[in-house]
């Protein structure tokens, strides 16, 4: 056995590796069906698996927490809260004799504490002048482009209630 290739006009790599341009474009019947059946699979995959998650997730749990008495916040007065966890800052604001609105305290673009300006009844972050409204949380200016999250509140026995947050994680 000889070492050495035989001189030839065929190049060493068509030798070795013996592909045809005109076999690459063709598509046979059995690799079109393999194709549509992986796809068919994977898209059954998929659907499954969406299907199995939206089974079992569930809504997220809130506590109920008191909050502050209906009372104890003059109108256009502030009280601030943690909630639903002592690391989630709120700021509640008695926008009326008979309303109170609740939010988060982070600014929804880098989580500076906004607080709320009386003068102008909206909510506002010193960090980049981000403002949001008092009366649905919305941005009104600034670079945030998410709302404030809720915190909803029920009264019972002349306590406020915080009972959920809204707009979290959206
Ligand atoms: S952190 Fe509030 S506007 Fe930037």
């Amino acid at each position: 056995m000889s070492w050495f290739r035989k001189p030839s006009s065929t190049p060493l790599w068509r030798d070795e590796f013996p592909v045809f341009t005109a076999d690459e474009r063709y598509v046979n019947r059995r690799q079109f069906t393999k194709f549509l059946t992986l796809t068919s699979f994977g898209m059954l995959a998929g659907n499954l698996w969406i299907l199995a998650r939206s089974a079992f997730h569930r809504a997220p749990t809130y506590p109920r927490i008191a909050v502050a008495a209906a009372g104890e916040i003059a109108v256009g007065g502030v009280k601030t809260f943690a909630y639903p966890t002592a690391g989630d800052p709120c700021i509640l604001v008695r926008t009326g004799s008979d309303s109170f609105a609740a939010y988060s305290q982070k600014c929804t673009h880098l989580s500076c504490a906004v607080y709320y300006d009386q003068t102008q009844n909206r909510l506002e972050c010193p960090c980049h002048q981000g403002f949001f409204s008092i009366a649905d949380g919305s941005v009104l200016q600034g670079p945030p482009r998410r709302a404030l999250p809720r915190v909803s509140l029920e009264r019972k026995d002349g306590q406020l209630i915080a009972v959920g947050v809204e707009g979290e994680g959206s």
